[in-house]
């Protein structure tokens, strides 16, 4: 993310916060998000060193708000796009109900769409302030649980994984597997320390003895409220091939004397699912995220599209925060990449709320303009959700 400011209005601008306030992000951060300040100091501090933390400044004064922006690539059809994360917006108890999220928000999406990012992408604590700002909810984060006793005793055994080059492997696995679903970010360094501090890793040595590992599950040992047995909560997993996704669900099985349930991060439901016999695995937990348009051509040519389809639509957005949004824009789509470029014309038109949905896939043309954010005729509407269908987009981390 390029460290630039953003003034708004003559009162406020974005800035880059300075590291002598470090302490001070860190006690807006607790008194918006619980925690010791004092414990905060530390990240904020390096996430400041990072060119992460943004202030809302005033003219009179004090940085009253502040949030996280970082750019990284997400999984969509099959390539990355460059994206916004946006994180952390954090408005100090005093300065509440006067705008100052409204203009922080406004602020970040200038300032992504100026650094080329395509989307722009977050987890709403509340998702009407940053439905009034174009953003829509385009996605699930899910964790779900699969009764032990449900597990059947399938595939080979998993082994323990030790060392760095098991670490390597399982990042390996993680990045091969990740690029097969539709939605996930390239893993920050951060998150993988995260990961690794799991107290159990397995990991599934390929057939043939060469190559990189099949499978891995990252779980930790967590006590059953309602039972004298445990539960295993899988941090992370993955499988590239089918004998790993046999071997996972063998793993859980594996465990049913002393284990009551496992529960996983995934897609919901996940593919594993096909080696349980009934519908033994139910959702327990996650979130719906937003994503918002910022520099659509960027989205559009970062992304990848149904490789057997051919032609092309125009359309427009009513994108009154981000005017260079709004088109018309012709869309191209030919061998599974995609290209968009100012237009005369619209067959349909899209409300700034229904990108975000469209592109990732979350929500059809048609279901959009049931909603009352597309409208436009039969054919470009269908022609669009033709070129955006996608497996349902999912994330494997919060931010
Ligand atoms: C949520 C938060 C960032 C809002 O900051 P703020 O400066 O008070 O918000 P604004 O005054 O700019 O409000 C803009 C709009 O957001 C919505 N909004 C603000 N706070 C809201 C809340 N707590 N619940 C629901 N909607 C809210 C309102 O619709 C408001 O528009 P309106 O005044 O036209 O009704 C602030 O309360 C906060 O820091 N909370 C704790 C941390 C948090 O939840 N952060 C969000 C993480 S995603």
């Amino acid at each position: 993310m390029r460290r630039v400011a953003v003034r708004l209005r003559p009162m406020t601008r974005l800035r880059p916060l300075r590291p002598d306030e470090a302490p001070e992000a860190a006690a807006r951060w607790a008194a918006s998000f619980g925690g010791d300040p004092r414990e905060a100091v530390e990240v904020h501090q390096r996430r400041i060193d990072d060119g992460e933390l943004y202030g809302l400044e005033t003219d009179d004064g004090p940085v009253v708000g502040h949030c996280r922006l970082t750019a990284v690539g997400h999984w969509l059809g099959g390539r990355l796009v460059p994206t916004q994360h946006v994180a952390a917006v954090a408005v100090a108890p005093e300065h509440r109900g006067r705008g100052v999220a409204r203009a922080m928000m406004r602020a970040a999406v200038e300032l992504g769409a100026r650094g080329g990012a395509g989307l722009s992408l977050l987890f709403p604590a509340t998702s009407l302030l940053y439905r009034r700002l174009g953003y829509e909810h385009a996605g699930t984060l899910s964790r779900h649980r699969l009764e032990a006793r449900h597990a059947p005793l399938v595939g080979p055994p998993l082994r323990p994984a030790h060392g760095e080059a098991d670490w390597a492997a399982v990042r390996a696995c993680h990045d091969a597997f990740a690029a097969t679903l539709h939605g996930p970010a390239v893993r920050p360094p951060d998150r993988w320390e995260q990961l690794r501090a799991a107290a159990y890793h397995f990991v599934l040595d390929p057939e043939d003895a060469a190559g990189w590992i099949e499978a891995y599950l990252l779980y930790d040992h967590v006590s059953d409220p309602d039972d004298w047995r445990h539960q295993l909560a899988v941090r992370d997993w993955a499988s590239v091939t089918p004998r790993g996704l046999r071997a996972i669900v063998g793993m859980v099985g594996r465990h049913r004397s002393m284990v009551t349930a496992a529960t996983f991060p995934g897609v919901f439901p996940d593919l594993w699912t096909t080696f349980i016999d009934e519908q033994d695995v139910r959702e327990v937990g996650g979130m719906w995220w937003m994503a918002r348009g910022l520099d659509l051509p960027a989205a559009v040519a970062g992304r990848g599209f149904p490789a057997g389809l051919s032609g092309s639509v125009t359309f427009s957005v009513d994108d009154p925060l981000l005017p260079a949004a709004s088109g018309p824009w012709r869309l191209e789509v030919d061998a599974g990449h995609g290209r968009l470029s100012p237009a005369t014309g619209a067959r349909a038109r899209l409300d700034a709320r229904a990108v975000g949905p469209l592109f990732t896939g979350f929500r059809s043309p048609r279901a959009l303009a049931l909603a009352g954010l597309a409208a436009g005729d039969a054919a470009a509407l269908d022609w669009l959700g033709g070129a955006f269908a996608s497996p349902a987009p999912v994330l494997l981390d919060f931010f």
